[in-house]
């Protein structure tokens, strides 16, 4: 990866005092100049599939997961939905489809994110835990930030004149709008629903600063001269710098509210923006183009894997860091002084594998050596006025139980799989990630005996503004081989050939689900569009079997890195637990959660064991068939 700044030096955009927050809907490029976006406009519209089809593989995906009565039942309620309403719902959602670029884009964004009221924390922001780094104290600490700075400036050049390469799919080319939303944007809460916005680099004074929050403390860090020059390292070190010397002292955990339940946080929020001071003040936070959180060291522990994979994910609660945090973010990295660094992101605008190609180009970038010239000086960093009502400090302590409790129930294991990576499965040609998610619905199997309904983010940015659909992993294939695994009258010749069946049956449902031929948005487009126009909600959509399918206890995301990082998420549902891989060449890297309160599921940990053993099997099953087919 090169330097993008050193090629390109940033582009002199004259100040002006308007700079306007674009909604979502409105943040597009005004002019499209560069090669990232080259092929956005010839990206196909993500479809509407015909009814018959979606219908025909729901059954298929129930029926591993119900009694024959209950499939009977649901095969019914779907020829009255085919006969009844579902072709006026069709035809409503098609004609929707014909007005907008993509259909369910801005539908996606309010029920899947803005919506929803309870914590973006655990249940939505994902957290990325970095590799180690080499360093043990706040000199190494604001080295390593400096570096992260600058990579991330040097990133933001190749996002400002998009000559960021389109990102392929195999050999598709993918849409490239969420790249243009992560930098400088932010959630910002609403008592019955939230808001989001973006400052984007086209538009009139751009922001040219970044939040750092220390010791509680929150800062406005310019990180550009009067000329619009990024700083170098040195002088983003000496911004670091002073930061440091004007946050000895620890302020209020505002953070804490960015935990909270959106409803609470968002009647604190208004509070807080009667006093016009601490209001400009949230503003630049929200502006600012990343937060970068300067973390205390973490107590030592048996695990401090895990532990930091707690610190990245929601904070490790009010004692520790999450007061130190602004999970409104669209994009927080956090730098321990204990050589920990990761990040944590918000998911209205954005999948992981942007932020994920970020991430990578930053650690490159600390370790490259590369730099560029100084830039003129630069204004100093300023500690963020918060001036905090009795109601609002009410507010923070109601918050801090809250938290706590959150963060006490979530259990998570950060763990690493040392026996093989990709290269195994693709020795054997079948796919990787198919081979891993066979692996999941084992473990899962061992030790509930029953198959569940299971949720994997494919990408659907082959379209244009696509964001998920979800790959249904559990299958009658994936059902069959997994009893057999268990069952010990079967050969490993047999749980071989099934083990096969199961992984292509997830590679075709794989394949169908990204190329526009999933269900569950289509389902969630005819529900939508039924309420648009006040029509009841058709008996399929209410019937216990379509709401069984469609409850995630396994709930899971592959999210390579080319870095050893690995990126976690909580459970979807609370007796659910959150699987999240970086497959990488020779090992794979796994977070895994589930919650301590609930009684049915395991702890992390041993769910990581039972994951462990389930590819050691697969591994073993395959190899002893074939060395018996020899
Ligand atoms: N034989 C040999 N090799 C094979 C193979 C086979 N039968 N099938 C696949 N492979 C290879 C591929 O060529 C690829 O090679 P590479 O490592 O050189 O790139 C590798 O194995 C991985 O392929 P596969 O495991 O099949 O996965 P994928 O890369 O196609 O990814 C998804 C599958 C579902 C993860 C992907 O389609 C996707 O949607 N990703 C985005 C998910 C997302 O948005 N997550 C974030 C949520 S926040």
């Amino acid at each position: 990866m090169y330097s993008a700044i050193s090629r390109i030096m940033a582009r002199q955009i004259a100040p002006s005092t308007a700079s306007p927050a674009l909604k979502m809907s409105a943040v597009k490029p005004r002019r499209i100049t560069g090669r990232m976006f080259s092929v956005q406009a010839s990206l196909p519209r993500f479809p509407v599939a015909p009814l018959q089809q979606t219908l025909d593989k729901y059954l298929q995906t129930l029926r591993p997961l119900v009694s024959d009565h209950d499939f009977r039942h649901a095969q019914k309620l779907c020829e009255d939905f085919k006969t009844g309403v579902g072709p006026l719902l069709q035809t409503k959602l098609e004609e929707r489809a014909q007005k907008h670029t993509n259909w369910l884009s801005d539908w996606w964004r309010q029920v899947a994110y803005l919506d929803v009221r309870e914590s973006c924390v655990i249940n939505s922001n994902p957290g990325v835990l970095f590799p180690k780094a080499d360093f043990n104290d706040l000199q190494g600490q604001l080295s390593y930030a400096a570096r992260l700075i600058a990579g991330v400036l040097d990133y933001k050049v190749m996002i400002d004149t998009q000559i960021l390469p389109v990102e392929h799919l195999g050999k598709a080319p993918l849409c490239m709008m969420q790249y243009y939303q992560i930098l400088s944007a932010c959630r910002i809460p609403g008592v019955n629903t939230d808001d989001w916005v973006c400052f984007p680099p086209d538009q009139p004074n751009p922001p040219r600063h970044i939040t750092i929050v220390y010791n509680n403390n929150f800062f406005e860090v310019p990180v550009y001269d009067s000329e619009n020059k990024p700083l170098n390292t040195t002088q983003l070190r000496a911004q670091l710098e002073a930061v440091v010397s004007q946050g000895s002292s620890q302020g209020p955990p505002l953070g804490l509210f960015t935990m909270e339940n959106r409803e609470n946080w968002a009647r604190a929020y208004k509070n807080m923006c009667k006093d016009e001071v601490t209001k400009s003040s949230l503003e630049s936070i929200q502006r600012s183009i990343v937060v970068i959180c300067l973390d205390q060291p973490n107590p030592s522990t048996p695990d401090p894997r895990t532990t930091s994979g707690h610190q990245m994910l929601h904070g490790a609660g009010s004692q520790l860091h999450t007061g130190n945090r602004w999970f409104d973010k669209t994009i927080q990295f956090v730098v321990g002084q204990d050589g920990v660094s990761g990040l944590n992101y918000e998911h209205t605008s954005a999948e992981g594998p942007p932020v994920i190609h970020l991430m990578d180009h930053c650690l490159e970038y600390i370790n490259s050596g590369k730099d560029w010239e100084a830039a003129g000086n630069a204004v100093t960093p300023r500690l963020l006025t918060m001036n905090l009502s009795h109601d609002v400090e009410n507010s923070l302590n109601l918050a801090k139980e809250n938290i706590d409790r959150m963060v006490q129930d979530l259990d998570l294991k950060v763990f690493t799989f040392e026996e093989f990576g990709k290269n195994f499965p693709k020795s054997q040609r079948v796919s990787p990630d198919s081979f891993i998610q066979s692996a999941i619905q084992l473990a899962y199997y061992r030790h509930h005996r029953k198959p569940v309904g299971s949720y994997e983010s494919g990408s659907i940015r082959m379209f244009q503004l696509g964001r998920t659909e979800t790959i249904r992993s559990c299958s009658s294939s994936s059902l069959e081989f997994t009893q057999a695994m268990l069952d010990p009258s079967q050969s490993n010749q047999k749980r071989a050939e099934l083990l096969r069946r199961a992984i292509n049956s997830h590679k075709q449902y794989t394949n169908d689900a990204i190329s526009g031929k999933g269900i569950d948005r289509h389902f969630l487009g005819l529900s939508l569009i039924a309420q648009e126009n006040k029509i009841e909600l058709p008996e399929l959509f209410k019937d216990p079997n379509f709401v069984f399918s469609k409850t995630w206890r396994i709930s899971t995301s592959q999210v390579p890195a080319k870095s050893e990082s690995v990126l976690f998420f909580g459970p979807v549902c609370p007796d659910g637990y959150g699987f999240c891989y970086n497959p990488q060449e020779k090992r794979i890297l796994f977070g895994i959660s589930s919650f301590k309160s609930n009684d049915v599921t395991l702890p992390a940990a041993q769910m990581c064991e039972l994951v462990a053993d389930s590819l050691r099997d697969m591994r073993q099953v395959m190899e002893s068939s074939v060395k018996s087919s020899l």
